[in-house]
């Protein structure tokens, strides 16, 4: 067991979003959390990540977090990749943006875990000196989930990545995402787009107004109609 959610509730002061979530997820495991717009997918990996108020309980490989800062959450293995990849600073350039992703490792680790990073995604190497502001959408996504994964995280909460991509760059990230597998972190995937989630996840759980609602895995991911009409009705 990797992370474990119970009686999670998350909101904003007096406005709460999600309510009572309970789910698992395993090691290595690739889980998409599925829902509309404002159905509180990013609040629910805010509060898993600590950037969100939140109640309940959440565990990370048998370690209580929910008492946790984010900063602290972090050194005990989460990696938030947020929506509109708001990890990066856009008037840095790739390297300063992995040099910031890299301090929470020790130093003496940094110089391994940067070359790893650019075997990962080569595009970042060729494009070291360039402001971040200045990549493309694609280029920008695939620099943020290197930002995430330089803290050498066990999950990684990834927010709607596919957000504003083009088909065929899409494609490609789900590659990128996908090749993640070799490096056994698990995986906490936030869509609306759940044709790209199905690419790459085992299982998949609907969330709607808040709340779980049903789910499912394997040949049923793969129905994208079946899991269309889940989330229509949800
Ligand atoms: N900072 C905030 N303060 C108050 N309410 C918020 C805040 N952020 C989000 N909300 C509200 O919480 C609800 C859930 O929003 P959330 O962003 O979690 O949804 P989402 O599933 O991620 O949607 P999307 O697919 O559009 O990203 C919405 O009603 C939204 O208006
Ligand atoms: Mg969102």
């Amino acid at each position: 067991m990797t992370l474990r959610l119970s009686n999670l509730h998350a909101g904003y002061g007096r406005i709460e979003v999600c309510r009572e979530i309970a789910m698992t997820l395993a090691d290595g495991e690739f889980l998409a959390v599925l829902g509309p717009n404002g159905a509180g997918k990013s609040t629910l990996l805010g509060a898993i990540a600590g950037s969100v108020n939140g109640r309940g309980q959440i565990e990370l490989n048998g370690v209580r977090l929910d008492h946790m800062n984010a900063r602290a959450r972090a050194r005990h293995g989460l990696a938030l990749v947020p929506e509109g990849r708001r990890n990066l600073f856009s008037p840095l350039t790739v390297h300063e943006n992995l040099q910031l992703g890299l301090r929470l490792l020790a130093a003496a680790e940094r110089p391994r875990m940067l070359e790893e990073l650019m075997a990962m995604f080569p595009i970042l190497g060729s494009r070291r000196a360039q402001l971040s502001g200045l990549l493309s959408g694609g280029e920008q996504q695939m620099l943020a989930l290197a930002v995430a994964l330089a803290r050498r995280p066990s999950v990684l909460l990834l927010d709607e990545p596919s957000q504003g991509l083009a088909p065929l760059v899409l494609q490609n990230l789900a590659a990128q995402i996908g090749s993640l597998r070799k490096l056994g972190v698990s995986v906490l995937l936030a869509e609306q787009n759940h044709r790209f989630a199905a690419q790459l996840c085992d299982r998949y759980v609907v969330l709607s107004s808040g709340e779980l609602s049903g789910g499912g895995g394997g040949e049923e991911l793969q129905d994208a109609d079946r899991v269309a009409s889940a989330l229509m009705s949800a």
